[in-house]
């Protein structure tokens, strides 16, 4: 069977800098990973590779054994792959809850004939979900920081899809805050209802710099230096490789 998720030799130029050099790994459809790495790794650039708002250079993709590489992005929405953004983008005189509608408006969402009721219940449902539906009917503008992070989680669960990727979704959160949000992606990916929605508890790829959260939540930890993998490994590993603190973590991260 092929793997749930892969990329190969995945590469992203920008000039003379590789912000992705041919990196490659498999997900499986039970795993929630982390994706850390100092600034400027490359993790940013590697969701986008996979989201298809970037292009890459050379290199593969292939999820349930499609090839996806040269979709565009709301083909690969379609077909099950949901992100969030570091720089969140919101319809800002929409009120809240239509930001999370828009996306369900896709085919995704029409095949399983859904429409404008059922669309609304399931977009409430992610907003509580994430912890802000009593602000469904104001303006995305009038959200904070943080709670614009959480927008752009609902808009992503709000299209189930199988495969979900986050970048940094608890940044600007407060550490209350960040430790609800992060057992929310804990639970979601252990599948169960939410309301409407239904999970069968997609597989979840997170960038964060928030590790204690982080760690206390996923199975596996894939590092990226210089746009490269230097680890790859269960979250105890992690904290303890020599080429992680030397990178990232600092030895006194690594003490804690
Ligand atoms: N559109 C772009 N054009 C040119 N260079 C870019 C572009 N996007 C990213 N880069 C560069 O590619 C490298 C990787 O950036 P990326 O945003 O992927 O890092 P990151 O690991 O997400 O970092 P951070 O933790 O700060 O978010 C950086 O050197 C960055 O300056
Ligand atoms: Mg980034």
């Amino acid at each position: 069977m092929p793997p749930f998720f892969s990329v190969e030799r995945l590469t992203k130029r920008f000039g003379g800098l590789v912000a992705v050099d041919a990196v490659g790994f498999e997900l499986r459809r039970d795993q929630i990973v982390g994706l850390i790495g100092p600034n400027g790794a490359g993790k940013t650039t590697l969701l986008r590779l996979i989201t298809k708002i970037l292009k890459p250079d050379a290199g593969r993709i292939v999820f349930n054994g499609e090839e996806i590489t040269g979709l565009r992005p709301w083909e690969v929405v379609d077909r099950g792959i949901a992100g969030t953004f570091q720089n969140m983008r919101p319809f800002r005189h929409l009120p809240i809850i239509a930001n999370v509608m828009v996306p369900l408006v896709a085919p995704r969402a029409r095949r399983r004939g859904e429409w404008i009721k059922r669309i609304e219940a399931k977009a409430m449902d992610a907003l509580e979900f994430v912890g802000i539906s009593d602000m469904a009917l104001e303006p995305a503008a009038a959200l904070s920081q943080g709670d614009l992070k959480r927008l752009e989680v609902a808009r992503a669960i709000a299209t189930e899809p199988e495969l979900l990727l986050l970048d940094e979704p608890l940044g600007g959160l407060n550490p209350a805050e960040s430790e609800l949000l992060a057992k929310s992606i804990r639970r979601l990916h252990k599948g169960g209802r939410f309301g409407r929605l239904h999970s069968e508890g997609p597989a979840v790829l997170m960038i964060e710099h928030k590790l204690k959260e982080l760690m206390s939540i996923v199975d596996r930890v894939i590092v990226l230096d210089h746009g490269e993998i230097i680890a790859d490994a269960p979250p105890a590993a992690v904290v303890r490789d020599p080429k992680v603190i030397e990178a990232y973590l600092g030895s006194e991260h690594a003490a804690a």
